[in-house]
Parts: structure tokens; C-alpha cells; sequence
């Protein structure tokens, strides 16, 4: 193993993050130095040299002594726009969702959806995004979002930009993904791809990890690294530019994302808010969803981990649970928040995550553990939310809009994002008179698929169907 010294004298330029690798306990960094090649060493280097040790060093003591945050008193179940139950209900929606057809006709709504997460409870390779999941094209998420846009645009006669946020391990591979497909025919220069920060995975030491004798494991910093990256990377001012007002935000892998859904938008709108979340109602009082809440007057979203036992169970009086708005991370966010909360500096805190991560020993043998070994540091999107001055929470049926992709197989897989969307696609088409065979699970039995160019929702899907038509047990329209 090199020592400082020498390190220091052969690399002057790089004496800054030497030095804090050697004083902070970092230094086995360097065990493997006489070993590999001068390409590795300048690699090393200046990898070390984009690594805020100091920083990291300062997570990981914070994470030590961070003792267990468990909210719990004075939490108050948020107000909530309903789903409409009546006509008088719906035709409000309507009328709100007028508002939000405006803003799209003006070309002042883009859509952004964060997909620089590494999909580790999937174990798939590569993107997220690029994962086949029509019931029966097999058309990837990514496709499907692409497809969703275009309807959007026809609909209303407008342009819709889309913005990805990927990070450095799957960026390259995301674009080439898109560019393969010819951009699901969208307009290559409205898709704008940028990258989020990184940063490096620490195992239960407070040690980085290595995963090859020249490079560190980076790990992206959080799906909150998104307000760093869409201004630092100066989306945000070409956004601005192109007359954005408000985004859509999602994330890449929820298979029955309703995107740039115009009631969503209106209700914004109408509202002036910051921002606006959807909802759905938990399922039960363990199931593993931040739950949105105010608390000390401020909106919150909290993690299933950090609400008590007692606020889990929680009921009202006719027996439903009182905390029970799951936040399914689909929101309408005004740009000029963005600003504001990107100037606050200090506004997303970072939250360790263990994961399992590949490494290798002090022999240079790999490993790839079967238990938690790495410590991985992550800002969240829905910790702005205490600095929202004016919010709207929308109500949504969960198996109309969520249905997310986490796990390779039991809940959240795709198996049931694809059963999920065929039931959807079944609901639609039961509504328009056509006889649907179910089972006892309430599961269509059969195979549909539904391009949103040729329905969007089930009211278009209702104008176009043959009202003849006989479901064989596998239709595409
Ligand atoms: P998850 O928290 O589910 O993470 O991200 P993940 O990477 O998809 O899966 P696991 O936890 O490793 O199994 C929710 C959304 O946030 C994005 C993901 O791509 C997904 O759309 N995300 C997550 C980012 O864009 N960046 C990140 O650093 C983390």
C-alpha cells in the first residue's frame, strides 16, 4: 500500500482529497495502489477527488446517533378532495379538469419522471424503464409513459416535454434504450435526459466500499436529488424558458400512471398551490406507504418506519383508519417552489438506506453478500413538503392509478402491474357494455391490452367500441 506522503508528492493536484482520505480513515482506498494500471490509478483519483469524504464522514456519524424518529400527537389527517361519487361530483371534476386542459393547450405543463434509482428489491438489469410489462405486447414502462404523452398531445393539441432524471450508472444505457426505439415516437427534442448526484455507499464501518481495486461504489443520492440536478444542470431555466409553469411529476415505475391528468392539473391550478399530491387509502394499517398528515400546521409525508404503532392503528369512529392517506408520489409541482426550495439550501436532509451491495474483500476477492452490508445515503422528494405554504390533496381509486413495480415477484411485481392494468382495461370495458369473464378474485380472465392512443380513459374508450364486440379472452385494441 502507497503511503500519504508519496501519494501527495506524485499528485499535487490531488493533495486535498488524499489528505482527507488519510485522516478520516479512508485511506484503504488506496490498499491496492502498486496493483493496478496507471489508467486505474488516474481513475481512483479523481473519483476520490468528486467525493466530499469530510461530508460523508459527517452522514454516516449523524446516522449513528440518530436515534428513531417516531412521529406520534398532534398528527391531523389532511382535507382531501374526494373521489366524485355523484353527478353533481363529477360534473365539478369536469369543470376542474377544463382548467387543466387550458394550461396543457398553452404548452405550460411538462412531465418529469425520476428513474435514477438502481431497482435493487427488482434485481433486474438495466433501467427500470425499460422493463417489458404489457400484458400482451410486452411493451416496456417506458413505452407505455411515451404513449400515455402522445395520447396527451393529440388530445389536446399541444406539446408536452419530458423530462428524465437518470443517474450516472444507467444513464447512458437509458438514452440508448430510447434512441433504439426511436423515442416511442415522441419528438427526440422534447425528451431532455439529465443526471443526479451520487454518492458514495459506506459499509457498517463507516467505510467506503470498493468494488474493484480502482473504483469506489457510488450509489445516486435519492430521488430529492432532483432539485440539485434540475438546477444545477439548468433544466429548471430551460424549462423556464420554454414557458413551464407547473410539472407532473412521477416516478418510472408505477404501471397505471394516469400522467398529466387534467382534474389533477385544474385542482392545482384553481388552488394556486406549491404543490399537490395524489392519494390512495392504505390498504391496512402495516402496509409499507408514507402516509400524507399535517403535523405542527405543516404538510408531511411520513414513513411507514417512523409513524407509532398507535398512529398506525389509529381508527375514527366508524371504524376506518384515521392516518390513511398513502402518498403514491404522483404530483403537480409549481417551478417557482423548485426555486425556492433549491435557495433554502439545507431543505432535504439524508436518510440512510441498508442494502446489499457487491464488494470486494481485503483479499480483492468479490462478495456479493446475502445480508445487509452497505450503508447507502438518500435525500427524499416529499421532505419539501413542510415548506409548502399551499397544497392540494386529491383522492384517486388505487387500482385506477397505482399499481407500482418494486419486487421481482409476489406484491409489487410485474406480474401484478400486469393484472393490474389488464382488470383496468377489463373495468373499461365492462362500463361500455361488453361482458368480461372474472374470477373469484375479482381478476379478468384473459388477456387485454389498450393503447392510450386509441383510449386514454374509459370515456374515449366508450366512444370508439363496438358495442357488439365479443371478448374471446385476449384483445388489444
Ligand atoms: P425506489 O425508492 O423504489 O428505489 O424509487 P428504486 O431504485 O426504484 O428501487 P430499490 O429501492 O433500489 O429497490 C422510487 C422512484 O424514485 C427513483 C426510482 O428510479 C423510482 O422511479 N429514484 C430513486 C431516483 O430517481 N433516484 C434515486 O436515487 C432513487
Amino acid at each position: 500500500m502507497i503511503n500519504r506522503e508519496t501519494l501527495e508528492k506524485e499528485y499535487p493536484n490531488y493533495k486535498r482529497c488524499i489528505k482527507d482520505a488519510f485522516e478520516l480513515g479512508q485511506s484503504h482506498i488506496f490498499r491496492w495502489w502498486d496493483e493496478i494500471t496507471p489508467s486505474g490509478k488516474k481513475h481512483l483519483l479523481k473519483q476520490t477527488a468528486t467525493i466530499d469524504i469530510q461530508f460523508v464522514h459527517k452522514l454516516f456519524n449523524d446516522n449513528l446517533h440518530k436515534t428513531k424518529n417516531t412521529l406520534q400527537g398532534d398528527l391531523v389527517p389532511p382535507h382531501r378532495i374526494t373521489v366524485p361519487k355523484n353527478a353533481s361530483e363529477l360534473e365539478l371534476a369536469q369543470r376542474v379538469g377544463q382548467i387543466g386542459e387550458a394550461s396543457l393547450r398553452r404548452s405550460e405543463i411538462a412531465v418529469l419522471t425520476v428513474a435514477g434509482g438502481h431497482g435493487t428489491r427488482l434485481g433486474s438489469n438495466g433501467p427500470k424503464g425499460a422493463l417489458p410489462i404489457a400484458p400482451i405486447s410486452g411493451k416496456s414502462v417506458f413505452q407505455l409513459h411515451a404513449e400515455k404523452i402522445r395520447a396527451v398531445q393529440q388530445k389536446y393539441h399541444t406539446c408536452i416535454p419530458w423530462y428524465i432524471m437518470t443517474s450516472e450508472t444507467n444513464d447512458r444505457v437509458t438514452q440508448d434504450f430510447f434512441q433504439s426505439h426511436r423515442f416511442f415516437g415522441l419528438d427526440p427534442k422534447r425528451v431532455c435526459f439529465f443526471t443526479q448526484g451520487m454518492l458514495p455507499a459506506v459499509d457498517l464501518n463507516g467505510k467506503l466500499l470498493m468494488n474493484s481495486k480502482s473504483n469506489i461504489v457510488m450509489s445516486p443520492n435519492g430521488h430529492g436529488g432532483m432539485i440539485l440536478a434540475l438546477k444545477e444542470k439548468g433544466v429548471l431555466k430551460n424549462m423556464e424558458a420554454g414557458g413551464i409553469k407547473n410539472i407532473f411529476y412521477c416516478q418510472v415505475d408505477n404501471a397505471l400512471i394516469k400522467i398529466a391528468d387534467p382534474v389533477f392539473i385544474g385542482h392545482h391550478l384553481k388552488n394556486e398551490a406549491e404543490i399537490s399530491l395524489k392519494i390512495v387509502k392504505k390498504r391496512h394499517p402495516e402496509e409499507k406507504v408514507g402516509i400524507v398528515v399535517h403535523s405542527n400546521g405543516h404538510l408531511q409525508v411520513i414513513e411507514y418506519s417512523e409513524l407509532s404503532r398507535e398512529d398506525m392503528y389509529a381508527r375514527n369512529g366508524d371504524g376506518t383508519l384515521k392516518y390513511d392517506a398513502g402518498n403514491i408520489a404522483v404530483h403537480m409541482i409549481n417551478i417557482n417552489f423548485l426555486e425556492k426550495i433549491y435557495h433554502r439550501g439545507d431543505a432535504l436532509p439524508f436518510h440512510a438506506a441498508l442494502k446489499k451491495e457487491p464488494y470486494i474483500d481485503e483479499k480483492g476477492d468479490t462478495i456479493n453478500p446475502e445480508t445487509n452490508n452497505a450503508i447507502k445515503f438518500e435525500s427524499f422528494i416529499f421532505d419539501v413538503m413542510k415548506y409548502v405554504e399551499k397544497d392540494v390533496i386529491m383522492e384517486v381509486p388505487r387500482e385506477d392509478e397505482f399499481s407500482p413495480i418494486k419486487n421481482m415477484d409476489g406484491e409489487n411485481s410485474p406480474a401484478t402491474a400486469r393484472q393490474d392494468m389488464v382488470n383496468l382495461f377489463g373495468r373499461w370495458l365492462r362500463n361500455a357494455g361488453i361482458s368480461i369473464p372474472m374470477d373469484n378474485h375479482g381478476n379478468v380472465i384473459g388477456l387485454i391490452e389498450i393503447n392510450p392512443c386509441f383510449a386514454l380513459d374509459e370515456e374515449e374508450l366508450r366512444n370508439k367500441i363496438d358495442k357488439h364486440l365479443q371478448f374471446n379472452g385476449n384483445l388489444s385494441l
